[in-house]
């Protein structure tokens, strides 16, 4: 069922648990994600790069794609379809395809820019019943070419831009997109808890999920975070998974070839990732 991200996640929040959102690619990948949170009974984000979303052929193609499979595996779960760090032309591009759900992405532009182009894309996303995303300070990594050296969000800024009317806000906490490195220092509740008392009852989301450990995403949760994004760590699980196929199947020349086959290991542990994650954040039965 194609929804909207503002009442799951508004339900995340009162409820104390985490809604994932989980970056497709491909056709295996969406597959893997809606099968595995629909055994869950929990709602899922799909979140889509315009990256992705230009490897998958366009924004009509990654809408048409997901709006097929929703319907031919019987999915009964909320699913929402959302652009992720969408530029200002990309959010209205989604939009027009139909996305459900929109990250406006703002948080490399001075504050003054990201207030005034966030605010345009509230009243249009709003205006078709598509929940909006915005950020406050920045992601550090790297996501899909965009490098952000990750400075934690101003509490007074994310008031700033909760006031849009934005459904549920990104801030920088320390997280990191990719791997961590092994001298990361965590997340800083500190300042997660000064964006919390400034945003009041807004859900906020973690970016660069892959690798936070499980005792802080929980502390996050407890902290007003309900929306966790998880994309690396698929990526990781599939390749790992489909370099093992060919491994073990590098002589077997007839069953080595069949794509069918070839994909089969990465889409069984990209399952199984998502169904440990959805474990993690609280959410089975939730739906
Ligand atoms: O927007 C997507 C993410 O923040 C995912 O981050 O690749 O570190 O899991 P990740
Ligand atoms: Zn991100």
């Amino acid at each position: 069922m194609l929804v909207n991200a503002k009442e799951m996640l508004n339900k995340a929040y009162e409820g104390g648990y985490g809604i994932g959102q989980f970056n497709i690619n491909n056709l295996e990948w969406t597959k893997a994600i809606l099968e595995a949170c629909q055994e869950k009974n929990t709602a899922v984000i799909l979140g889509v790069s315009e990256g992705a979303m230009k490897y998958m052929g366009g924004f009509n193609t990654v809408a048409k794609m997901v709006e097929g499979l929703d319907k031919d595996l019987n999915i009964t779960i909320p699913v929402a379809l959302h652009l992720d760090h969408g530029s200002y032309e990309g959010a209205k591009k989604a939009l027009e395809a139909g996305f459900t759900s929109i990250m406006f992405d703002g948080s490399h532009f001075p504050i003054e820019e990201n207030i005034e182009k966030t605010k345009e894309i509230v009243e249009l996303a709003h205006a078709k019943n598509v929940s909006v995303e915005a950020e406050v300070g920045g992601i550090g990594g790297e996501e899909d070419g965009v490098i952000s050296n990750g400075e934690l969000a101003d509490p007074k800024e994310c008031k700033q831009v909760a006031d849009l009317g934005v459904d549920f806000l990104a801030a920088g906490i320390g997280n990191i997109h990719g791997v961590y490195p092994e001298d990361w220092k965590g997340l800083n509740f500190e300042r997660l808890e000064e964006i919390k008392e400034a945003v009041g009852k807004l859900p906020l989301v973690l970016h660069g999920g892959t690798g936070i450990p499980e005792e802080q995403v929980k502390k996050a949760i407890e902290r007003g975070v309900s929306k966790i994004n998880i994309n690396t760590e698929c990526q990781i699980v599939f390749t790992e998974a489909t370099r093992k196929y060919f491994e073990e199947n590098k002589d077997k020349e007839k069953k080595g070839f069949d794509p069918r086959k070839v994909l089969k290991p990465g889409f069984e542990a990209i399952k199984d990732k998502v169904r440990e994650k959805v474990d993690f954040f609280g959410g089975e039965n939730s739906a």
